[in-house]
């Protein structure tokens, strides 16, 4: 399963994911070679390598790395004939997903991973559809944007082979990702779960009357937002427990305040009211700054902590 060295990757779809997903492997030195069905994809694409560019030189380009490593190709099949690993980043619709894999099942070499970007499809669903090799058919979810969060859920579905999912593992980790596994299917993986819960409570939260929307905001970003870029839920909880950790705080009255508290927390539906409440709290947080300078400072930010972390012993 995928010959050595990998070193074209077919990207199938180039919008938000898939064109950042490009990014990624053009600076790790790889061939791309994309498609997508939308008039002027291509530009629009080489524009964002072109504009993500100086974000992955501070990254660290690879040897060979280089934009015009890219080309578009009009036909999926054709790009999945031609790669050693496809990565698919096509809209979030279950036909059209079922009818890309069959097709690029049917053309791709047997030893080719297919790894689908989706949210919130089951790769079960789109293994089904693809008779040839379905066990190479897998998961491989990441998280926006792609070329800086390390994240890659994989998960094998049905049918995907030990084999395959070690590959593709293998393979994301070569290109500087952090994957994990998932042992079983779930609608939203893993890590959108987690961001669901804490949605779900945030809206409660504000709906209750209990905080404004810019203090919810901050109780994260100031408060265990920050921990959470370097630590996990359950280290963090360790730590919560002192020098004895988990197993002392397990004995404490805290830990039965603390689940105690999970069966207060609420369950909303954002109505109307609700979301123009919300909305209008960004738009004061905002203060009629565009979102543009947000996102320039929260990747610049985000450079400087991956970094920070690589550098760092004693961190995960
Ligand atoms: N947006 C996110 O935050 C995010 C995060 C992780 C994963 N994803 C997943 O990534 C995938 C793409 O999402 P997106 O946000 O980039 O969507 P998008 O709408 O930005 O991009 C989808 C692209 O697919 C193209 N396309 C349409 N038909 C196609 C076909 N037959 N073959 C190939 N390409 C085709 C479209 O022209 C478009 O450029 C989805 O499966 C989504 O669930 C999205």
């Amino acid at each position: 399963m995928i010959e050595q060295p990998v070193r074209r990757i077919a990207v199938i779809g180039t919008g938000l994911i898939g064109a950042s997903w490009a990014l990624l492997f053009l600076a790790r030195g790889l061939d791309v070679v994309a498609t997508d069905p939308a008039p002027g994809a291509e530009e629009a694409t080489r524009r964002a390598v072109e504009a993500g560019w100086s974000a992955m030189e501070r990254l660290g380009l690879s040897d060979r790395a280089s934009p015009d490593r890219l080309r578009f190709v009009t036909r999926p099949e054709d790009a999945a004939a031609a790669a050693d690993f496809v990565q698919e980043n096509g809209p979030e619709r279950l036909d059209l997903k079922r009818d890309l894999f069959a097709r690029m099942d049917a053309a791709a070499p047997a030893h080719v991973i297919l790894a689908s970007s989706t949210s919130t499809i089951q790769v079960s669903q789109v293994q089904s559809a693809c008779p040839r090799h379905p066990g190479r058919v897998l998961l491989g979810h990441p998280f926006n944007p792609p070329h800086l969060i390390p994240l890659v859920e994989v998960a094998g579905g049905d049918a995907g082979t030990e084999e395959a999912i070690e590959a593709a593992m293998s393979f994301y980790r070569a290109v500087g990702k952090h994957p994990i596994r998932l042992r079983k299917e779930v609608p939203g993986h893993v890590a959108n779960r987690l961001q669901a819960a804490l949605w779900q409570e945030a809206f409660h939260l504000v709906q209750s009357g209990v905080v404004s929307v810019a203090d919810l905001d901050a109780a994260i970003a100031h408060g265990p937002g920050l921990r959470w870029a370097l630590l996990g839920p359950f280290l963090n909880l360790h730590l919560s427990g002192g020098p004895g950790g988990l197993a002392a705080l397990f004995d404490k009255p805290l830990w039965a305040a603390t689940q105690a508290l999970w069966r207060d927390l609420g369950s909303v539906t954002v109505n109307p009211a609700l979301a123009r409440e919300v909305a209008d709290g960004v738009a004061a947080e905002l203060g009629g700054q565009g979102t543009d300078g947000m996102v320039a400072a929260r990747d610049d930010v985000l450079l400087q902590l991956l970094a920070a972390k690589a550098g760092t012993a004693g961190l995960p």
